[in-house]
C-alpha cells in the first residue's frame, strides 16, 4: 500500500515537476519572445541611426572616418580629404580675415562636435559661438538687412590685431521646482555688442552655439515630401503641434529650396552651409559667397572636400538600447509627445551621392520649424522663421563625441548645461509636452535621460 502510494507520490510528483518544466520552458521561451521583440524595437529603433552609415568606431574617428558603406577606395579618400581643410587652423596667407571668429571649423564644432559656450575677449583666443547680426527692420523683406561692417555675423578677432566689434556675453539665472520638490536651476545669456569704430547703430543680434556635424548628408537626402508629410500626420495634429519648411535661397541656382541646417533651417545643403561659414566666419571668400569679380580664395575642389568629408562621416551607433531603463525612457519618449517633433524614422530618398540614398534613419528630428514660446525667442528673423521658431535639434549622437575637459551645452544658444536643463526650456508647441516631462516620477525622468544619453 505504503509502496503504491509512494509510487503514486513520485509519479505525480515527477507529473508536477514534468508540468513545471514545461511551464518553465513556457515562460523562459515567452520571456525569451518578449525580449527578442523588445531587443529588435530598440535594435531598430535607434541602435544603427545612419543605416548603412552607422559607424561602431569610437568617438570622435566614428564622425571623422568614412562611413562602413563607402566602399569605393576613391570615394573615401575624397572623404578623407575633407579632414585638413576642416580641422586646421587657416592663416592669412589662405585668405583668413581681415576679420574672423574663429580660424578653423574644427576650432567651433571641436571633434566635429560641440563648440564650447565661450566668447573669448581675447584676440589670441578665438571665440566658439556666433553673434548673428542685423539692422532691425519692418519684417518686409526676406533677406535681414546687413550691418555695415560687418555682414551677418559679429566678426570679434582680426588677423593684424586691428579693432573690431567686441561682445560680451554674461549669464543671468532662475530657479524652478518639480512637483516633488527637488529644485533645479536654469542660465539664460545675455549678449552686448560694441561695434567697431565706436558706431551706435541699432542692432538685433542672435547667439548661436555650435552643433556637432553628425550625418548630415543624410538629412540632406530626406526628400521634402516626407517633411511636408510629417506637418499633416495625425498625432501631430492631435498634439496640436504643426511644423513648418523654412524655404530659402539655394545661393549657386537662385531657386527656392528646403532650409534644414542652422537653427533656424536656413541653408538648404551641407555646401551652402559651410561656404557661409568660411565667408561669415573666417572671411574667406568661395565660389558660392565672393566679391563680386574676385577669384574665390577657396577653390570648387575644397569646397567640395570640405562638403563630403561631413556628409560621408558616420554616424555613431547608439549604445546599450536593450538595457530595460533605455527601453522604457525611450517609450517614454513617445508617450509624453516629444517624437511628434523628434521623429525617430526617416528614409533618405535620391541624392547625388549614391552612400546617402534609400536610408532608413533615426535622427530624432522633423527638420521643421516650430514654436518653442517666448521664452526661447531671440527676436530675430531667418527668412520665415520668426523669433520664436527653431528647428527641431536632431537628438542622434547625444552621447557622441563628447570633451570631457568641457561642460556640454545645449540648446541655439548653448544656455541649456544639461539635456535636462534643455527639455525645461521647451515651450510653445512643445509646453505640453515639457508639462509631462516636469509631472513624470524621478526615476520615470532618470530613464528618459538615459534613454537620451544613450543616443
Ligand atoms: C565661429 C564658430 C564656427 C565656425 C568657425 C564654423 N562654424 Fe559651423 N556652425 C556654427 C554655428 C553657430 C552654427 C549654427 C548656425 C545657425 O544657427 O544658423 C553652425 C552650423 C553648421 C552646420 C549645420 C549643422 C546643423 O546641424 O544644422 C554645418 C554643416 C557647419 N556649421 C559646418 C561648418 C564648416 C564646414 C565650417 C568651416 C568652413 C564651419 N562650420 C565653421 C559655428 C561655427
Ligand atoms: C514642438 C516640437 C518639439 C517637441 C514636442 C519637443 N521638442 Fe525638443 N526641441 C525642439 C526644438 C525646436 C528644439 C531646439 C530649440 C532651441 O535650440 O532653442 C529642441 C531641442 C531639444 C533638445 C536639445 C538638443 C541639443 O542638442 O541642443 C533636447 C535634448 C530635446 N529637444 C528633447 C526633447 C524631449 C525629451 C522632448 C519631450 C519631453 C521634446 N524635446 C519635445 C522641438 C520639440
Amino acid at each position: 500500500m505504503g509502496g503504491a502510494a509512494g509510487t503514486k507520490g513520485l509519479e505525480r510528483a515527477q507529473r508536477g515537476v514534468c508540468r513545471l518544466r514545461y511551464a518553465v520552458a513556457r515562460g523562459i521561451f515567452a520571456l525569451g519572445v518578449v525580449l527578442f521583440a523588445a531587443r529588435s524595437f530598440a535594435q531598430e529603433l535607434s541602435s544603427r541611426p545612419g543605416g548603412d552609415l552607422t559607424s561602431d568606431l569610437p568617438n570622435p574617428l566614428a564622425v571623422q572616418v568614412a562611413a562602413p558603406n563607402v566602399v569605393d577606395p576613391a570615394r573615401r579618400e575624397a572623404q578623407g580629404q575633407g579632414f585638413a581643410p576642416f580641422h586646421s587652423i587657416r592663416t592669412k596667407n589662405e585668405g583668413l580675415g581681415p576679420a574672423f571668429i574663429n580660424a578653423s571649423c574644427g576650432g567651433c564644432h571641436v571633434n566635429n562636435g560641440r563648440g564650447a559656450a565661450t566668447i573669448s575677449r581675447s584676440q589670441g583666443a578665438p571665440s566658439q559661438m556666433v553673434v548673428k547680426v542685423r539692422v532691425p527692420d519692418d519684417g518686409s523683406s526676406a533677406t535681414p538687412r546687413v550691418v555695415l561692417d560687418e555682414g551677418t555675423q559679429i566678426r570679434d578677432h582680426s588677423v593684424d590685431g586691428s579693432p573690431t566689434a567686441r561682445v560680451k556675453l554674461s549669464w543671468t539665472y532662475l530657479v524652478g521646482q518639480y512637483p516633488g520638490g527637488a529644485r533645479y536651476e536654469l542660465r539664460k545669456p545675455k549678449v552686448s555688442v560694441l561695434l567697431a569704430k565706436g558706431s551706435k547703430r541699432r542692432i538685433v543680434t542672435s547667439l548661436r552655439m555650435s552643433p556637432p556635424i553628425i550625418g548630415p548628408g543624410l538629412l540632406e537626402a530626406v526628400p521634402w515630401e516626407t517633411l511636408l508629410q510629417q506637418s499633416l500626420a495625425p498625432d501631430a495634429i492631435q498634439e496640436r503641434v504643426s511644423g513648418r519648411i523654412n524655404w530659402v535661397t539655394e545661393v549657386r541656382t537662385g531657386r527656392f529650396a528646403v532650409g534644414r541646417f542652422g537653427f533656424k533651417a536656413t541653408h538648404p545643403t551641407v555646401e551652402q552651409q559651410s561656404a557661409a561659414a568660411l565667408y561669415n566666419d573666417m572671411q574667406i571668400t568661395n565660389p558660392i559667397f565672393n566679391e563680386p569679380g574676385s577669384v574665390p580664395e577657396v577653390s570648387e575642389e575644397e569646397l567640395s572636400a570640405l562638403s563630403i568629408y561631413q556628409k560621408l562621416g558616420g554616424v555613431p551607433a547608439a549604445v546599450d538600447q536593450d538595457a530595460p531603463e533605455v527601453i522604457s525612457g525611450k517609450k517614454l519618449f513617445f508617450s509624453l509627445g516629444c517624437e511628434v517633433c523628434h521623429r525617430s524614422t526617416l528614409v533618405t530618398g535620391e541624392h547625388p551621392d549614391p552612400e546617402l540614398r534609400n536610408q532608413t534613419i533615426h535622427p530624432y528630428t522633423d527638420l521643421l520649424l516650430h514654436d518653442m514660446g517666448a521664452r526661447l525667442s531671440d527676436g530675430f528673423r531667418e527668412y520665415s522663421a520668426t523669433g520664436t521658431e527653431w528647428r527641431t535639434t536632431p537628438l542622434w549622437g547625444l552621447r557622441a563625441i563628447p570633451d570631457r575637459e568641457r561642460a556640454s551645452v545645449y540648446l541655439h544658444d548653448g544656455r541649456a548645461r544639461t539635456i535636462e536643463e534643455a527639455i525645461l526650456w521647451h515651450g510653445g508647441e512643445a509646453a505640453r509636452a515639457q508639462r509631462r516631462f516636469v509631472a513624470l516620477k524621478t526615476k520615470e525622468r532618470e530613464a528618459l535621460l538615459r534613454f537620451l544619453r544613450a543616443l
